[in-house]
């Protein structure tokens, strides 16, 4: 994620272009559909803390549920 550069360069990067920081309001996620370093596709779920924002899978360990449609306490998402 960056400030909303489009042309941002990635491919050496662990950093991925999906959003522009105010497309994800404070207490919100979104999900994102993205390359990985090995060219396969992987579903995030990205999260904004009071403007930190973290990203993990959006697959639930236990089958698949959406964490990005997930409940958030704090820092803890609860799969819906
Ligand atoms: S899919 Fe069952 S708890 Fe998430």
């Amino acid at each position: 994620m960056n400030t909303g550069e489009k042309n941002y360069n990635h491919n050496n990067s662990s950093y991925r272009y999906v959003c522009l920081l105010t497309e994800i309001k404070s207490g919100t996620s979104k999900s994102f559909s993205i390359k990985t370093k090995q060219q396969k596709n992987a579903a995030i779920a990205v999260f904004n803390l009071n403007g930190k924002f973290y990203a993990t899978s959006n697959s639930c360990i236990h089958k698949g549920g959406p964490l990005s449609q997930g409940f958030l306490d704090g820092d803890i998402v609860t799969c819906p």
